[in-house]
């Protein structure tokens, strides 16, 4: 309690600058749709790339080079800190999200050795596979073609990483997926709890929370209880696991039981995994289709290289077919640079310091970086920074990461996210399995997304999308080909085919084409008005279209 008196003594509860005054009075969000569109803007503006809010005692940054600093250089100087462990710790307790110093070594060396073991690696893919075929196609094949068949995706991703995380950590299956089942108590409770946390950090002042906890009031009467189902569970899959055994098991709850005995301790690394993975997964998930709703050509171009190294119909089956899909690769770091699951994270400074770029930082500051700002600063990605080009990370066609602390969507340095193979391999499998077999439609376009607040990145109101279902392969094969016969077109190139029509419906064909004199992109969707009934038909009625869409391109020019 002293220590939280010292922190709250050496906040300015009241500032007149510019910047406190429209953070106080939100006047921020007359002209920004998000608190971290409001920041990209400040802090784009500002010659350091770094700014200070004074009423929250809040360095912000996004400049690379004091990342690098913060994360690496002097690590031992930024922490994550007493005021966010304290935040976090009802629900986190001890687990290595929420700790420094020996605690978080010795977690960090044992999660890292495991997470770091082949047959780990595969379990998840094979978990994450299982829940594809299973339950996610399925589940999108019963509403497909449906009246009112919307299905809110970022619900859907959120229950489908609960049930592989849950899988992966507990080796416990909550079946969230399956619509027909009432959300299990435990993820009620999950979700409540993570939500009820993060809302910790928001109120004005800590006292707030603390003051509510202490009576038992409220939201922390809610966080109370929702904790209490959590330990529950957890306590008894424990007590379970070391009764039947845990050397045969596979999960990472099995695997630390062979490390540690101490019954909360491993609920809370358990815990702390299953926060780490599931939101974030999910997050990105739905970030990436919301994207690629609105970025037909990259779509078109990740199934044209999935079936150019799978084999137009056949399915992902190893790893090394999933390192030959450079493309996919290229496309999920872009759609996480633009939209970044975790937007910003803090630690706490130890001493003061001055950062690289000269920032004075008194000690006991929360110091900030931002990869979302980040992701939309033209120091770091050039002009077109604010476009989805996946391109930028393709050097002759192979994937070429970025340095870490440009890009810290997976955090950097020492503390860099021990999950990140593990989630790539995921996302990776979801987007294609789902790419392949359906077409995303928005139920409400908007040119950005609204986020609501909380420990992850989340689209308020959800992703709410019609999709189509269509025989990709067949198709996108069928058009690859005509695409391909008319490739190089005077000063046009690129030329793609972004919409293809299945044999039995009439949903249109769609091509694009860039123009190299002009500099710009044409895109041209034309519904087909007519029912095709077989393959030739559909050869000979792409072949038209793609006639007109020449014409048109003549036209332009
Ligand atoms: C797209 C998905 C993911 C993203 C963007 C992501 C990002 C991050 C970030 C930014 C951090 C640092 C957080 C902090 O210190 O405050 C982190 C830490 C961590 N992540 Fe991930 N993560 C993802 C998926 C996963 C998955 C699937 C797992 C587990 C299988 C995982 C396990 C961890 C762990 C254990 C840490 C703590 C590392 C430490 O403190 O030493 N993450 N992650």
């Amino acid at each position: 309690m002293f220590s939280f008196f010292v922190y709250l003594a050496r906040l300015k509860l009241w500032c007149n600058c510019e910047i406190c005054q429209s953070y106080l009075t939100s006047s921020w969000s007359k002209q920004f749709d998000n608190l971290c569109d409001w920041y990209t803007h400040l802090l784009k503006n500002s010659p350091t790339q770094t700014i200070h809010v004074h009423v929250l005692g809040n360095t912000i940054t996004a400049n690379p080079e004091n990342v690098e600093y913060m994360l690496k250089t002097r690590f031992e100087n930024y922490p994550k800190g007493k005021p966010f462990s304290v935040i976090l710790g009802d629900l986190l307790g001890r687990g290595i999200f929420n700790v420094d110093g020996e605690l978080w070594r010795f977690q960090r060396k044992m999660a890292r050795l495991e997470l770091g073991r082949i047959s780990v690696r595969s379990y998840a893919l094979e978990i994450i596979n299982d829940e594809i075929k299973s339950r996610l196609l399925p589940l999108l094949s019963s509403v497909e073609g449906k009246k009112d068949g919307v299905l809110d995706l970022q619900d859907v991703f959120r229950r489908f990483s609960f049930d592989s995380m849950c899988q992966l950590s507990f080796g416990l299956d909550p079946r969230c997926l399956e619509l027909c089942l009432p959300m299990s108590e435990f993820a009620v409770s999950f979700d409540l709890a993570s939500k009820l946390s993060a809302e910790r950090a928001m109120t004005a002042s800590p006292l707030i929370w603390k003051i509510k906890r202490m009576l038992n009031l409220g939201s922390e009467k809610r966080l109370r209880e929702a904790i209490k189902v959590i330990d529950i569970l957890a306590k008894e899959v424990i007590r379970q696991r070391r009764k039947m055994g845990f050397l045969t098991h596979k999960d990472l709850l099995s695997r630390f039981m062979r490390i540690t005995n101490d019954d909360t301790y491993l609920r809370d690394i358990i815990i702390s995994f299953l926060l780490a993975g599931r939101d974030t997964v999910a997050s990105a998930l739905t970030s990436f289709i919301w994207l690629l709703s609105n970025n037909p050509n990259v779509e078109s171009a990740i199934l044209v290289e999935a079936d150019r190294v799978l084999g137009p119909n056949q399915d992902l089956t190893s790893f090394e077919q999933m390192r030959g899909l450079h493309y996919l690769q290229a496309a999920v770091y872009e759609s996480m640079r633009l939209f970044p699951p975790i937007q910003f994270d803090s630690k706490f400074c130890q001493e003061d310091d001055v950062l690289p770029d000269g920032t004075f930082v008194k000690r006991g500051t929360r110091v900030t970086y931002h990869p979302y700002a980040m992701g939309r600063m033209e120091e770091i990605w050039g002009l077109d920074c604010l476009e989805f080009k996946p391109e930028r990370w393709l050097k002759d066609g192979v994937f070429f990461p970025e340095n870490p602390f440009k890009y810290p969507v997976f955090q950097a340095g020492l503390r860099v996210c021990l999950g990140k193979e593990m989630a790539l391999v995921g996302l990776k499998s979801v987007a294609l399995s789902l790419l392949r077999r359906f077409h995303f439609e928005l139920v409400t376009p908007s040119p950005t997304p609204r986020f609501s607040p909380g420990l992850t990145a989340t689209f308020c109101g959800g992703l709410p999308v019609l999709h189509v279902c269509f025989d990709a392969g067949w198709c996108r094969c069928l058009g690859g080909m005509l695409c391909s016969v008319f490739k190089v077109m005077g000063s046009w190139s690129s030329l793609t085919m972004i919409r293809s029509c299945h044999p039995d419906a009439n949903l249109g064909i769609g091509f694009q084409a860039f123009s190299r004199s002009r500099n710009c992109l044409i895109v041209s969707f034309q519904p087909t008005n007519q029912i095709v009934k077989d393959g030739q038909g559909l050869l000979l009625l792409m072949y038209v279209k793609l006639l007109e869409f020449r014409a048109l391109l003549s036209w332009v020019e």
